[in-house]
């Protein structure tokens, strides 16, 4: 299969827990129609998304996030062609806590517009190590 992956970065607008729940919501329905997983770091200053399946779904699911009015300055780290997925187990994971990701002092001094997209990648191989950490615990 031709399967894709996206890693983007955008600005939550209106950041609180009923409004991610909501996002929450409508990511895992439409990803489980599409065939897409990934994972969700969220926090009040910063969200940062990887989506995985088929090329076609993940353009069209990337097209769709980026015109929402629930985040801001979208922008793209990552998209290349796969050969695995690293989430496949979930619609979206959502994790809130994101210790390893860069503080908000970080993020207050642009440390998204300055990332590499290996450094974006590690924040998910990490946050993937952990659950599997968890899980085997
Ligand atoms: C941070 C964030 C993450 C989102 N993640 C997904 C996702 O993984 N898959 C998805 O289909 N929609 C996701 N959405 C919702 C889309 O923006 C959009 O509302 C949804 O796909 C329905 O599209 P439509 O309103 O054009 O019908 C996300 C939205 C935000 C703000």
């Amino acid at each position: 299969m031709d399967l894709f992956r996206t890693i983007y970065s955008s600005r939550p607008f209106g950041f609180d827990a009923a409004m991610l729940n909501g996002i929450l919501a409508d990511a895992r329905r439409l990803n489980a129609r599409d065939g897409i997983t990934g994972a969700l770091i969220c926090r009040a200053d910063i969200y940062l998304q990887w989506l995985e399946g088929p090329e076609a779904k993940v353009r069209q699911a990337l097209e769709r996030i980026t015109r929402d009015d629930r985040h801001l300055e979208v922008r793209v780290h990552v998209s290349e062609p796969v050969t695995e997925r690293v989430f496949g187990n979930w619609a979206m994971l959502d994790d809130p806590a994101a210790t390893w990701i860069w503080t908000q002092a970080e993020v207050a001094d642009d440390a998204v517009e300055r990332a590499t997209p290996e450094e974006v990648t590690g924040f998910f191989l990490r946050l993937r190590d952990e659950m599997n950490a968890r899980d085997a615990g």
